[in-house]
């Protein structure tokens, strides 16, 4: 049986618990997960692609069905090199949706062997986005119960 590879690309930044349960999902059904973590040119970084990084390894400590890498270019391109054989995505609410599918029509049309698979969110989460929590963390609230415990420690130091 050829190893079912899938990749994980997003921003995390920083990675939510909504972000961990999909990846744990995802390590459920394929043989091996790369997080792919992107420098994205529209949104402003609060954490650098490498503090991204780290932070999934120190979430994924044990896993090593589990890899880290960093995305700059084409992702179709860069997941048919790596051999993967799909993309992974979760769904928070039915706005995702809309975004979701062109992004997977387009990354088909550029490498039609590359399928998305989509996983629904928790729905207790679904209001969760990386820019809300640093939003409300930077206000002085309380993202404790939405960030892995090892994210709110790297969210405090840089504070
Ligand atoms: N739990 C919590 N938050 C979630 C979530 C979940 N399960 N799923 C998505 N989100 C949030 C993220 O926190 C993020 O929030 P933010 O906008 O406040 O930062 C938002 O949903 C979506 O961001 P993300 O998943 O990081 O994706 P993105 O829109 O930044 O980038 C890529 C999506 C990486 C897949 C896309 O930009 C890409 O493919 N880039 C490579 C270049 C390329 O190939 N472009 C052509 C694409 S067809």
């Amino acid at each position: 049986m050829p190893e079912r590879l899938a990749i994980c690309p997003g921003s995390f930044d920083p990675l939510t618990n909504g972000h961990e349960t999909i990846i744990r999902r995802g390590l459920a059904l394929f043989d091996r997960v790369i997080v792919a973590v992107t420098f994205n040119p529209r949104k402003t970084p609060f954490f650098s692609v490498e503090a991204r990084k780290q932070m999934v390894r120190d979430v994924f400590p044990d896993e090593p069905r589990l890899e880290v890498d960093e995305l700059n270019g084409l992702l179709a391109r860069w997941a048919s090199d790596k051999g993967a054989a799909c993309i992974l995505r979760g769904l928070r609410a039915p706005s995702d949706f809309e975004y979701e599918l062109q992004m997977a029509q387009m990354n088909r049309h550029l490498h039609p062997q590359l399928d998305t698979v989509f996983l629904a969110s928790e729905a207790d989460g679904s209001y969760v986005s990386s820019s809300l929590v640093r939003e409300v963390f930077v206000l002085g609230g309380d993202v404790s119960d939405l960030v892995p415990a090892p994210v709110l420690a790297a969210m405090k130091a840089r504070s």
